[in-house]
């Protein structure tokens, strides 16, 4: 009988620890979600930019591995005034791997501080499990800044005793601001008293001193003290996290009997008690089930990337990273062709001769491993005379790396605008460029049932074979990853002067925005003068078309350095082409077949309206509401809205 009973007690205990154990809804929560985002307003100039987002990236990418390997990383890099600290940090309680999908998650927000034209020169990012940080000075061992932050949640308590958690959440948060001071910078734990129980987490950055990190959580009590009565709270500090709140939020399973003061003693007694009599049970089970789980998983994973290797056998688009690290002499600066929005670009050639152009990709893909294979894989079967076809991918080495096929004669901007050496673009080459491209456009729109929009039309995107036949370069990115809203392509991308207003104001994108962005290129190529809708002084090229249409003299705005040795008609042809797609109205905007056809002569032309005019100081205005933690870039009527509505009056201004 009374073996019976204990059997049973035995049983439900069992029983209660099992569900507790999955029903615990932190098991692998990497606590990713961004709780709060600080940008500061340092920005710096254009030049400088380009210099502070490269050495912005390194460090990022160098702080990776140490958060593996520690917990913490902080990477300093490059030199003088472009120099960039950056720092990351997990919750002690997480596990590796989850540590690395926090800091992933978090990692793709700070270049949100990055908006668009400037960039600034310091941002956090606080998530529940990690924290990233990077600056222009050394902040490492900073304790409070004056953009800390405290953030309660607007919920009152409900469910509970409201004076009684409020009481033992003052206590849990004094408690914590010395505990885990003593405690080597980290403590997870409870308040339960009267059967309320507050939970709580605090952690001090690892660089810390002793006395700064006392500093920084003492800081930290007092203001979360503001959170009292809520039930959740947090405070943001430049040195420390804390945070307290009604629901167990951290993990702590590996110190379940630390995790008190007060009044439950009795409970740890007993749950040590019954824990001496089923330990040896519970560790058969859980030997058991974590057994089985993991071989499920691998299961999974082996059948998952068994898959993937058959698709990737049959397509061959799969390359190995080591060949390409090889192919491209481990990425060396002497084959690097160029960077992008989404990448670096190196020329490699692989064992078989064959020349390939190698992009590295800036942003973490491992989440997305099989969406990503699955989109290079539909993308590279798009097959067109005038797109840079994409050869395949590799997904097993440390970063993600695009293999495009190489193209010869580099870019279309650097024959127009950079090559001293060769001659200039005469009329035939620049038309057969042009209606090349737009063909290119076309068949991504239209024709490839997959509508690819491109985002990125520009001369730097055009390509040139030796025959000056046009391959449009980089498409598909962004169709890559269409819930990832911050990617680091997205927050760099866009480049000035060929952004379609509605894009740059309403984040609207349609392929009406490609057509903007090519009719800007139209005029460029004709005119060899780059479109500076942003520049200070308002006579954008564009504008400057626009006031001669109509009057007879259309084509004195063509190249000079043509003299008059080209074809007058289709010239002024194709820049009322031109004008109509970069009309302020995206709705009037010809498609991209229009295009073709109109280029051909097989089309009549339409009349023209305005294109849209930008002036200046709204567009300033409009930035600088934008940033930092409104990427424009970012899709969609979902975000930012009003304010950027409210002026979007004033951007068009008539003339
Ligand atoms: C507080 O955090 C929540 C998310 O947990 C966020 O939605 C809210 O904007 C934050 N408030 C402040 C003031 O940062
Ligand atoms: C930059 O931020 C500081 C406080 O963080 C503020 O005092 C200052 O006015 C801001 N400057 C600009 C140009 O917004
Ligand atoms: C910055 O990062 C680059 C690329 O990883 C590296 O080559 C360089 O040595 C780093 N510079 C410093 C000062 O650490
Ligand atoms: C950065 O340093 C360079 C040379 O050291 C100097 O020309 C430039 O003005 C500095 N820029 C700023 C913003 O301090
Ligand atoms: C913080 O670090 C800097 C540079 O490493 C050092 O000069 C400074 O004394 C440190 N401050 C504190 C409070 O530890
Ligand atoms: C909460 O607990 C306090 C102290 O035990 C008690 O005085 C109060 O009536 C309780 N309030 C509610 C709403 O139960
Ligand atoms: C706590 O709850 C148990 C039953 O749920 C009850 O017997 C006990 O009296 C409660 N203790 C307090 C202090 O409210
Ligand atoms: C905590 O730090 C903030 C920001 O520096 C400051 O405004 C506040 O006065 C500090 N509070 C205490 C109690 O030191
Ligand atoms: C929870 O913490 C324990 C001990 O620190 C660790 O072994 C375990 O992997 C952690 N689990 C998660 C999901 O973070
Ligand atoms: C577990 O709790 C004890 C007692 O509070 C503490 O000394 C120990 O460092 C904790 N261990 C971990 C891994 O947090």
């Amino acid at each position: 009988m009374s073996f019976i009973t204990s059997l049973s007690v035995f049983s439900l205990h069992l029983l209660l620890l099992l569900v507790g154990f999955f029903l615990n809804p932190v098991i692998s929560d990497p606590r990713g979600e961004t709780v709060a985002q600080m940008c500061n307003n340092r920005t710096m100039t254009p030049q400088q930019r380009s210099l502070v987002v490269t050495n912005f990236l390194a460090a990022m990418d160098a702080v990776s591995p140490l958060l593996e390997a520690k917990g913490y990383g902080q990477v300093v890099n490059g030199t003088g005034n472009l120099t960039v600290y950056a720092y990351g940090e997990c919750m002690k309680d997480l596990d590796k791997k989850d540590c690395d999908l926090c800091f992933a998650q978090i990692k793709a927000k700070v270049p949100r501080c990055l908006p668009f034209q400037q960039i600034t020169r310091g941002g956090r990012v606080f998530s529940d499990g990690c924290y990233v940080r990077y600056d222009e000075y050394n902040f490492f061992n900073e304790t409070l800044s004056s953009q800390d932050l405290t953030n309660c949640s607007d919920k009152e308590i409900t469910g509970v005793n409201r004076t009684l958690f409020r009481d033992n959440a003052e206590e849990l948060v004094k408690f914590m601001s010395v505990e885990a001071v003593r405690n080597g910078g980290f403590y997870a734990g409870i308040v339960d008293r009267h059967n309320v129980t507050a939970h709580g987490l605090a952690q001090c950055w690892e660089p810390l001193t002793r006395g700064g990190c006392a500093e920084c959580l003492t800081n930290a009590s007092e203001q979360i003290g503001s959170c009292l009565g809520k039930e959740e709270g947090r405070a943001l500090n430049a040195g420390c996290y804390m945070r307290f709140s009604t629901q167990k939020f951290y993990n702590n399973s590996g110190n379940s009997t630390s995790d008190g003061s007060g009044g439950h003693n009795h409970l740890v007694v007993i749950l040590t008690v019954t824990c001496s009599v089923v330990a040896f049970v519970l560790l058969v089970c859980a030997v058991c089930f974590l057994y089985t789980k993991k071989r499920a998983k691998k299961q999974r994973e082996n059948k998952q990337l068994g898959s993937l290797l058959m698709l990737a056998n049959k397509s061959n688009l799969c390359f190995s990273y080591e060949n390409l690290e090889k192919a491209t002499d481990y990425f060396s600066d002497k084959n690097k062709l160029g960077q992008g929005g989404s990448g670096s670009v190196f020329k490699g050639v692989l064992r078989n001769g064959k020349t390939i152009a190698v992009k590295r990709l800036f942003f973490n893909t491992k989440q997305w491993v099989d969406h990503f294979f699955n989109e290079v894989n539909l993308i590279s079967q798009i097959d067109h005379k005038n797109l840079v076809k994409l050869l395949g991918c590799s997904i097993t080495g440390p970063e993600s790396l695009l293999v495009y096929e190489y193209i010869a004669n580099k870019s279309l901007h650097d024959y127009l605008f950079e090559r001293r050496d060769v001659p200039p673009l005469d009329w035939g080459k620049r038309f057969k460029i042009l209606l090349g491209t737009a063909e290119g456009m076309a068949y991504l729109h239209e024709e490839s049932n997959l509508r690819i929009i491109h985002r990125d039309i520009k001369l730097s995107n055009i390509l040139l074979e030796h025959d000056f036949t046009p391959r449009i370069a980089d498409f598909g990115l962004a169709r890559m990853f269409p819930g990832d809203k911050t990617h680091i392509s997205t927050a760099i991308a866009g480049t000035r002067g060929y952004m379609a207003p509605e894009y740059v104001v309403r984040g609207k994108l349609t392929e009406k925005a490609d057509v903007y962005s090519f009719g800007v290129l139209m005029i460029e190529v004709i005119t060899r003068k780059r479109n500076n809708a942003f520049s200070q002084d308002a006579s954008s090229i564009i504008q400057t078309v626009w006031s001669l249409y109509g009057t007879s003299n259309l084509v004195q705005i063509v190249d000079p350095v043509l003299g008059d040795k080209f074809n007058k008609m289709e010239a002024s042809r194709l820049l009322e082409i031109g004008l109509l797609c970069v009309q302020a109205a995206f709705e009037q905007r010809p498609a991209m077949s229009a295009v073709v056809k109109m280029m051909r002569g097989n089309m009549e032309i339409p009349t023209p309206t305005q294109p849209p005019f930008l002036n200046p100081e709204s567009v300033l205005e409009v930035r600088k509401m934008m940033s930092p933690t409104d990427s424009p870039m970012e899709d969609q009527s979902q975000s930012s809205g009003w304010r950027i509505d409210n002026i979007s009056e004033s951007f068009f201004e008539p003339r």
